[in-house]
């Protein structure tokens, strides 16, 4: 909105309209989010990289045994490599012999989520696509010889309505320009003139990515990492400037308070309001982020976890943004499908409830424990969302204020329900007796509730 009458306006006045935002926060953060980002709701987050191929412990893998040197990553590649073996080595056999970006895409559409975050470059800088700064260590020129965002990019444009998200990490590890900057506490900033900063404009006019996700400040201020100067092309410049929502990991102590919507920490669900935009990222595998050959069954979240925690957040403001993590040779394993399919399976059910909603009053139900709300204002409607299914053969709701004349309450999926008002306000909904293959959905159900205040 703001856009749309502030653009006619600067046309007149001075004849363009870079130049809007300034490079500073208080500029940058006066910036709305775009829309569409808090409609979406829902997002699948990709890390895959050169970590994909030892597939052991966790994507931090190259620090974990050569930074940290931790017994157990030290000794993994003393009982299974030869002497010498170095990280560098693992990039060969980053083949991705299997990636069929048009599966890939067609598993992330069946799970209902409305938009992507593809790891382009993790800690280990290794670039999934051909990068002009990231010479010998980038996907085209070693391991796949493929350009791996390209082809997920062109894919997800044709086979579906998913908006690409680009994750980029501003640091690397072990890259000596980087090394060298933080020996001079960062009064140099040779690394992000010469590498980050290029690579971001690098995938930015490329790719077009409608999500930016920067990670990675290797405790370095945003002014090393010249933050707010590339947020201000971002915004005002750059091709996908009426469109992309970025993070706030953009240098240390931007956490948490600058940028677009708000990251906090991994996995952030506060379990209450939060008037500021943010996103929830988690695991289906809860060690790691990176493919691990190396996890248990029990590691992962189960569908019921999953959409408990989808609904959690989705009722205090957030976004959900879940990760899986491919293997070295371009497979997302069938434990990562099967729960993505399923969340699919129970969003064409109750979607109406997640998409386009909003909070509402309350978050969840202040007597019945398990129940969250959201509100869906161009339905009209109020969503009592409950994570079991009560034995009792009806549900307490004691926050919405009902009408006689006026509510209904029907049990989306199915068909409604008859309820009755409870004092000092709220209603009792009786559930119906349902055998298994007549529940509308499994794992979570949605009370839909049209003329309650
Ligand atoms: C670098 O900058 C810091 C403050 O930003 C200052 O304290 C320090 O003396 C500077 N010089 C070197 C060589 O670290
Ligand atoms: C920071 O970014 C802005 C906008 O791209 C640019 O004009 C400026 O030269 C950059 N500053 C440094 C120190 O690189
Ligand atoms: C959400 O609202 C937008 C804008 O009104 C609309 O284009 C989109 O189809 C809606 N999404 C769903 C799932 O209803
Ligand atoms: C509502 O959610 C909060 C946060 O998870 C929790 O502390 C509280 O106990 C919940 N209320 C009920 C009645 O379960």
């Amino acid at each position: 909105m703001y856009q749309w009458f502030v653009a006619p306006l600067c046309l007149l006045l001075i004849g363009s309209c870079g130049g809007q935002y300034e490079p500073t926060w208080e500029s940058i953060d006066s910036r709305p989010l775009p829309e569409w980002f808090d409609q979406a709701k829902f997002g699948i987050f990709i890390h895959w990289g050169v970590f994909s191929v030892p597939s052991y412990g966790s994507e931090w893998f190259w620090w974990y045994w050569q930074g940290q040197k931790f017994p157990s990553y030290v000794s993994f590649m003393e009982k299974n490599y030869p002497p010498g073996f170095t990280y560098a080595d693992f990039a060969a056999q980053f083949r991705a012999e299997f990636f069929d970006p048009k599966q890939w895409v067609d598993i992330f559409a069946s799970s209902g989520a409305k938009y992507i975050v593809l790891t382009t470059k993790h800690h280990e800088g290794f670039t999934l696509w051909g990068s002009k700064y990231s010479w010998s260590w980038n996907a085209v020129d070693v391991g796949p010889k493929r350009d791996l965002v390209d082809e997920l990019a062109t894919a997800l444009r044709k086979y579906s309505d998913l908006r690409l998200g680009l994750y980029h990490s501003l640091f690397e590890w072990f890259n000596p320009l980087y090394r060298a900057d933080a020996d001079n506490k960062f009064n140099t900033t040779v690394f992000p003139t010469t590498k980050t900063i290029p690579e971001l404009y690098e995938i930015v006019n490329r790719f077009k990515p409608e999500v930016l996700w920067s990670d990675g400040d290797g405790d370095a201020p945003d002014t090393y990492w010249n933050s707010t100067g590339f947020l201000a092309w971002l915004y005002n410049d750059s091709p996908v400037r009426d469109t992309v929502v970025t993070n706030d990991r953009w240098g240390y102590g931007s956490i948490c308070k600058h940028g677009g919507y708000y990251t906090c920490s991994d996995r952030y669900n506060p379990g209450h309001l939060v008037k500021h935009k943010w996103e929830n990222c988690l695991t289906i595998d809860q060690k790691s982020w990176g493919y691990r050959r190396d996890a248990k069954l029990s590691d992962f979240l189960t569908t019921d976890q999953l959409i408990a925690s989808l609904v959690e957040t989705v009722a205090c403001g957030g976004n959900w943004l879940l990760n899986v993590g491919p293997t070295h040779d371009g497979r997302i394993m069938p434990i990562f499908e099967e729960r993505l399919r399923q969340i699919g399976q129970w969003l064409k059910v109750n979607g109406e409830a997640i998409y386009n909603s909003s909070a509402w009053r309350v978050q969840n139900d202040t007597v019945t424990p398990g129940v969250w709300y959201t509100w869906n204002q161009k339905e009209n409607a109020i969503y009592a969302i409950f994570l079991s299914w009560p034995a009792e053969g009806y549900i307490v709701l004691s926050d919405p204020v009902v009408s006689a004349s006026k509510t209904q309450v029907v049990l989306l999926g199915y068909k409604p329900l008859s309820w009755e008002s409870i004092k000092p306000t709220g209603l009792k909904v009786h559930l119906p007796q349902l055998v298994p293959d007549q529940m509308p959905c499994s794992w979570a159900w949605t009370l839909q509730l049209t003329g309650v205040a």
